[in-house]
């Protein structure tokens, strides 16, 4: 479709056959291959060859079929969601043979990876200049911005890749528990609360998730002639960036703490049966039904709380990859990552060239929320998110996300905060020692001296 001629290959020839048959006008751009032997004989040496399959082993084992196949210099470019783990492993793993390997993260789901998706690579700076322009040709434009980058060495790219996908499972965990609020608390129909999406998507939250979430609610069942949304079962597949997100996090002490949630709210949801025995012994919480007094208002809160529950989302999934910078020696460039996002990918949103201008003009913030444009909009917004996170609470229904971005801002923003006493509980029992706030040379408290009897 952008002009470049390729070779395909799948290892089931067949469905190289359906692929080749589908190309409809761009079918003489398409070498079909049925062998690896005749693949790789089809593409101009040094080749370039995007394998794109399910992560994991199949990566490896697809590798290792191509590799006594292929000559010095021949560039692999992992294309799937790998973890960034394996993809450190591939590189020190083909670093003397005369290969290029490329771990590189695309998203934009199945529409993006055929139209133009946007792209975060990571490897040798060298071996980006090679692939530059192909990529670039078939990069989501914003604007006339390509959405691709190079953003460090070996596995920068998919490493933000998958803080991609932490923060859109944080989005979208945000979206359906305002949903949630919406359904349960003022008891709207799918079509109504489709609407109001709908309404949002022309205003600060515009966005591809808000867009799709807008044409789901306002799908219609096949089958049964209903809302589809309300035939769909609440169990939600994962498959493992939004836990390694909150893993890596973790791993650093940076708290992801919506990207955690959003993971958590998948795996209770997954736990179908459980919850419904629950309901029984439980009950739902004895509380009042939610009553607003002026709907509009509170429709109008609910959108300034999903904004503020997304600026935490993002603020902590780039303090995360700030972080990650720093231990990988990576120097990810945090406004060209927010640049890359705006087009092409799944949590693609005017938000984020608000975020590309903040990090633009603080390319070294601490965090987003406190960059100026962010701090207002926080200060903005979080009296709505408070207002909702405390309704929901009174009313029984589940946030834990949003809960997560209130807890986190005021967290945050508090200079003197409780882990006093944390460390006076730690010096307690285990002797672990404190810093004074006077500085002074003493860092045990007088536990010893009977208190603790
Ligand atoms: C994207 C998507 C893509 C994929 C996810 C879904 O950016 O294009 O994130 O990578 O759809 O793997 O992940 P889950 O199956 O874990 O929801």
């Amino acid at each position: 479709e952008k002009g470049n001629t390729i070779a395909v290959f799948n290892r089931t020839a067949a469905r190289t056959k359906e692929f080749y048959e589908e190309a409809g006008d761009l079918k003489d751009r398409i070498v079909p291959c049925e062998t690896i032997e005749e693949f790789v004989a089809a593409i101009r040496p040094p080749r370039p060859i995007i394998i794109m399959i399910q992560a994991g082993a199949a990566v490896d084992q697809q590798m290792d079929l191509l590799r006594p196949h292929l000559e010095k210099n021949d560039i692999m470019i992992d294309a799937g969601n790998a973890n960034f783990r394996d993809t450190m492993r591939r590189f020190d793993a083909l670093k003397d043979s005369g290969l290029t390997f490329i771990g590189m993260g695309v998203s934009g789901g199945e529409e993006g990876a055929r139209h133009g998706p946007s792209i975060m690579v990571g490897g040798a700076e060298d071996s980006w200049k090679r692939v530059e322009k192909v990529l670039t040709s078939i990069a989501a434009k914003y604007n006339d911005d390509p959405c691709v980058a190079w953003l460090g060495e070996n596995g920068a790219g998919h490493f933000v890749k998958t803080i991609h996908n932490g923060i859109e499972y944080a989005d979208m965990q945000m979206i359906a528990e305002i949903y949630g609020i919406l359904r349960d608390g003022l008891k709207m129909s799918a079509a109504e609360i489709g609407e109001v999406f709908g309404q949002w998507n022309k205003g600060r939250l515009e966005s591809y998730l808000i867009e799709i979430t807008e044409k789901v609610l306002a799908a219609k069942d096949p089958i049964a002639g209903g809302p589809i949304v309300d035939m769909i079962l609440d169990k939600a597949g994962q498959k493992g960036t939004g836990k390694w997100s909150a893993i890596e996090a973790q791993n650093m002490g940076v708290p992801a703490t919506g990207i955690e949630a959003a993971v958590a709210a998948r795996s209770i949801s997954s736990f179908k049966t459980e919850r419904e025995a629950a309901e029984k012994i439980l009950g739902l919480p004895d509380v009042p039904a939610l009553a607003v007094a002026d709907k509009a208002a509170f429709i109008h809160d609910l959108e300034s709380a999903l904004l503020a529950g997304k600026i935490g989302a993002y603020a902590q999934g780039f303090a995360v990859m700030s972080a990650a910078s720093k231990e990988y020696n990576w120097n990810l460039p945090m406004p060209t990552i927010a640049k890359i996002w705006r087009a092409g990918c799944i949590i693609r949103s005017q938000f984020l060239d608000e975020i590309t201008s903040a990090f633009t003009k603080a390319p070294d913030a601490a965090n987003l929320i406190v960059t100026p444009a962010f701090a207002t909009m926080v200060k903005d917004t979080d009296g709505a998110l408070r207002r909702v996170v405390a309704a929901a609470a009174l009313h029984g229904l589940p946030v834990p996300a949003l809960a997560s971005a209130l807890g986190y801002f005021d967290s945050y923003r508090r200079g003197r905060g409780t882990a006093n006493v944390i460390q006076a509980q730690r010096d307690f029992f285990g002797a672990h020692g404190f810093d004074r706030l006077d500085g002074a040379d003493s860092h045990h408290g007088p536990w010893g001296s009977g208190l603790n009897a």
